[in-house]
């Protein structure tokens, strides 16, 4: 913990969340393998913890887009995808986002890997701050809707920092 944060959602509810969301994939993917993609570097906490509660043979994969930098807001501009190495023709794919704000990115995001093909396209995000959004978004697993503040802890950084805080927290 650092003074310039406060504990907004503890580890302990950031675990029955996780559980509750593997259950419903669990569900809805029984008999499947599905690919679960993760954005880096926000997703990298969700993806490890949720990977490993969804009882099914699921596979991982990441990809990496355009950073906010040190700033607080989104460009409105996404760079390029990176590092996706898996086909997805014919599989059925679940993106596992840190947050969506305004929903420039995982709109673009969503369009780009449509047009891959999958079988299926779902979308799996830890934190939804809807009052911010500028673009729509179909969220399909939703851990916790947040207000619209700056959020950091369990894979969110500000430049880099908190990124590894254990519970999810308000940047003062
Ligand atoms: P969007 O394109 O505005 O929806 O921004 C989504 C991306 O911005 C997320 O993948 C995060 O990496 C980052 N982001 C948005 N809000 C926050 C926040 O409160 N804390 C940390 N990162 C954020
Ligand atoms: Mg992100």
């Amino acid at each position: 913990m650092d003074s310039q944060t406060e504990i907004f959602i503890s580890e302990n509810e950031i675990k029955q969340a996780v559980a509750r969301l593997a259950a419903e994939i669990e569900q809805d993917y029984r008999g499947k393998r599905p690919l679960l993609i993760g954005i880096l570097k926000g997703s990298f906490m969700f993806m490890a913890d949720l990977s490993r509660q969804i009882n099914l043979p699921v596979e991982v994969d990441f990809i990496k887009l355009s950073s906010y930098g040190a700033a607080k807001e989104t460009s409105g501009r996404v760079k390029t995808v990176l590092g996706l190495t898996t086909s997805l023709k014919g599989r059925d794919v679940i993106v596992i986002e840190d947050i969506v704000d305004t929903g420039t990115t995982i709109s673009f995001l969503m369009d780009y890997l449509q047009k891959k093909k999958p079988a299926s396209l779902k979308l799996c995000v830890l934190l939804d701050k809807p009052s911010r959004r500028q673009v729509p978004v179909t969220i399909d697993y939703l851990g916790f809707t947040v207000p619209d503040k700056f959020i950091v802890g369990y894979g969110l950084d500000f430049d880099e920092k908190f990124r590894c805080l254990p519970d999810i927290c308000f940047l003062d």
